[in-house]
Formats: structure tokens, sequence, C-alpha cells
């Protein structure tokens, strides 16, 4: 049994230590919002907050989770940082087929609940392991700059 925190809720999860958290996520846990693209912490589309940090779960082991907090695009809504980005995407209407913007707004979460108020440069840094197909780069950039000017730059 692996014991896991999964968007505030504590489970014993009956797998190997060494199965991908995402498939722990979406086959185990039913939360389909993360999502499978590369396997291989290529695209950014799995990623998840593990202790506040953007991690790709495709490669992530649920032995390197336990006892950590997880967090999925399913609960970053409950935190004022996700709840405002979540909003600057609607507004700015970013997606396209929308399978990449899970993961995106997971890395951009993470990235100011860190840095408040992120340099284009920090940004794009923060953002280099999230690809998109569609090419919604500029709207993403500016969705950011969006939710860092409505929060005022507080975390
Ligand atoms: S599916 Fe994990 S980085 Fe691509
Ligand atoms: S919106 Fe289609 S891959 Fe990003």
């Amino acid at each position: 049994m692996i014991p896991l925190e999964i968007n505030g809720k504590r489970q014993n999860i009956d797998l190997p230590g060494e199965t991908p958290l995402l498939w722990t996520l979406r086959d185990e846990l039913g939360l389909t919002g993360t999502k499978f693209g590369c396997g291989m912490a290529l695209c950014g589309a799995c990623t998840v907050h593990l202790d506040g940090q953007a991690v790709r779960s495709c490669v992530t082991p649920i032995s390197t989770a336990a006892n950590k907090k997880v967090v999925t695009i399913e609960a970053i809504g409950n935190a004022p940082v996700g709840k405002t980005l979540q909003a600057a995407w609607v507004d700015l209407g970013v997606p396209q087929c929308g399978y990449c913007q899970a993961g995106q707004i997971m890395s951009a979460a993470a990235l100011l609940a860190h840095n408040a108020k992120p340099t284009d440069a920090q940004i794009d840094e923060a953002m280099s392991g999230n690809i998109c197909r569609c090419g919604t780069y500029t709207r993403i950039r500016a969705a950011i700059k969006q939710a860092v000017a409505k929060r005022g730059g507080t975390q």
C-alpha cells in the first residue's frame, strides 16, 4: 500500500511503488483531467504538483509521491492562484483543442506560487517544458500576465 494525499484526500493505493502517478490518477482514481502525451517527460501534458512543485506525473513513481501533497487540475481552482489563472484562461480564450491546457495551467500555477511577479523570461523558462501543438503560447503568456496583474503581485 502506498499512502498518497491527492487533492487534500488521503488514501492508500494498492499498486506497485513503481506505478507512474499519471496512471494512478487516471486509471485508478478517475482523475482524467491530467493528460498523457509522451510518457517520457517531454511534453508537460501530465503536469501535477508534488508538494507545490510542478512535476511530470508520467515519470513519477507513486513511491516518490508517498506522504507528499499531490494536486491535480481538478483541484487547482481551490487555491487563489489557480482560480485566478483559470479565470484568465477563460477570459482570453486560451485553449484550442485543449489537450495540453491542464498541464499548462499546472506549470503556470507552480510558477506564480513561487514568483508572484515573473518576468517574461521567467515565464518562458517555467513554461518551456509544456508543449502546445495548437500554438497557444502567446495567449498562455498573456493569461499568466493577466493573472499576475489581477493578483497585484501576491502569491
Ligand atoms: S506525458 Fe508526461 S511529459 Fe508528456
Ligand atoms: S491547445 Fe491543443 S495542444 Fe495545446
